[in-house]
């Protein structure tokens, strides 16, 4: 057991577009808000779903590197996390590179010869990268190394990474690396003796939040998260999270004012921000068809199942017949245990 001050979770669909509107500002990231932007083009995450890889594709990125080679696929409700041969063959489909680099040693705290590998591997793979584990904390550990190594190499290289600004990144994402074998790595890629105190993150309740890594750390016990699955909310609450701010609209204007106010739900092989309301409505079937991002798409690019290559509703992340339902998020919020709060903005 673990006592904590009690945690605020705020649900801020707009902070993943001010915070990572980076490789592109006509590109809000809605779909990979959970990516974590390190350095332009370089974001990292933990273990990520067949959407996910499909989401990334369709937000923009050319790669993703997995440091583990996960063997066991995971399903989690709606959600399947399959192993890396077969994250390699979806993201081939959806058309992303999908890599695998593991330590030879088997250790990926203490291995040069991995961070060499890791080097010459981001160095040859297209642009915006992903860089994926399973909580986020190997992947931030060897990008920051391949940061470093590029550094020490090239004086002009950025980011710039030497052994302060190493632990002082990492610390702005949660991700403590305070223990001498790490210290040691990073000395030793760096050429600088890092012994001493380096920079950890402020975060009372420590490393408890990583099994919900989609999350973003802001302040203390604060986090911001973009449009979090309903598939999350049960760990979200074994986790220690308390309370949920939902900042994204109701499906009405207020209590007082019927106007229909939807947002948009995601869906796969559709375009953003084409207007809940308009021409009929988002998901009306005609809509559907005329706002695919790639009209050529297989059918299989959904599901083996699938009727059509685009996605229509989005239970996942409480859509129904017309978008976002915030009324389907409440209750689901308050089913896993966590107290829930409505501040529609915008
Ligand atoms: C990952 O594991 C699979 C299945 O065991 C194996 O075929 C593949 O070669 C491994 N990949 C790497 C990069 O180790
Ligand atoms: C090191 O820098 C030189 C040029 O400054 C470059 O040719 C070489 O590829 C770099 N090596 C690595 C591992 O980045
Ligand atoms: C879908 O939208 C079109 C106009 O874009 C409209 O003619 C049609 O009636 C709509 N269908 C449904 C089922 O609402
Ligand atoms: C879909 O079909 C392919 C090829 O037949 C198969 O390898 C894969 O396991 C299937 N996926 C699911 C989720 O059923
Ligand atoms: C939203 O979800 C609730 C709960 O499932 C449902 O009763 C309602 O009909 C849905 N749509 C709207 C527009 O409220
Ligand atoms: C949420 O977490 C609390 C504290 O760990 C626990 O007592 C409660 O049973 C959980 N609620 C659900 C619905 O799992």
């Amino acid at each position: 057991m673990y006592t904590m001050n009690p945690a605020v979770f705020i649900l801020l669909i707009i902070c993943a577009i001010t915070i990572d509107a980076a490789f592109d500002a006509n590109n809000p990231m809605r779909k990979t808000w959970w990516a974590k932007r390190i350095a332009n083009d370089f974001y990292t995450a933990g273990r990520i779903s067949a959407r996910q890889i499909k989401y990334a594709q369709e937000d923009g990125f050319k790669s993703i590197i997995s440091v583990i080679n996960f063997t066991e696929p995971l399903t989690n409700g709606l959600e399947e996390f399959p192993t890396s041969t077969d994250c390699q063959e979806i993201a081939k489909n959806a058309g992303i590179r999908y890599e695998v680099v593991v330590p030879p040693s088997g250790n990926w705290k203490q291995d040069l010869e991995f961070v060499r590998l890791f080097t010459i591997l981001a160095d040859s793979l297209p642009k915006p990268l992903l860089v994926h584990c399973g909580v986020s904390y190997a992947a931030t550990f060897s990008l920051l190394n391949y940061f470093a190594n590029k550094y020490r190499n090239d004086s002009t290289f950025t980011p710039k990474v030497d052994g302060k600004t190493f632990f002082e990144i990492a610390s702005m994402h949660g991700m403590n690396y305070n223990e001498p074998e790490f210290k040691q790595t990073v000395s030793l890629v760096t050429g600088e003796d890092i012994s001493g105190n380096v920079a950890v993150p402020d975060i009372p309740m420590g490393q408890w939040w990583w099994p919900t890594w989609q999350i973003k750390p802001v302040y203390k016990n604060m986090f911001v998260a973009g449009q979090i699955h309903f598939t999350s909310l049960a760990g979200l609450n074994s986790t220690g999270f308390k309370s949920l701010i939902n900042h994204r609209r109701g499906v009405t204007l207020s209590p007082n004012d019927p106007t229909p106010s939807q947002e948009e739900a995601s869906l796969l092989n559709i375009r953003d921000q084409t207007g809940t309301y308009a021409e009929g409505g988002r998901q009306n079937i005609t809509r559907l068809l005329a706002t695919r991002i790639d009209p050529s798409r297989p059918n299989t690019y959904i599901s083996n199942t699938s009727l059509v290559n685009y996605e229509a509703r989005n239970q996942l992340e409480f859509g129904d017949d017309v978008g976002y339902n915030e009324t389907m998020e409440r209750q689901a919020v308050e089913a896993a245990g966590l107290k829930y709060y409505h501040h529609p903005t915008g």
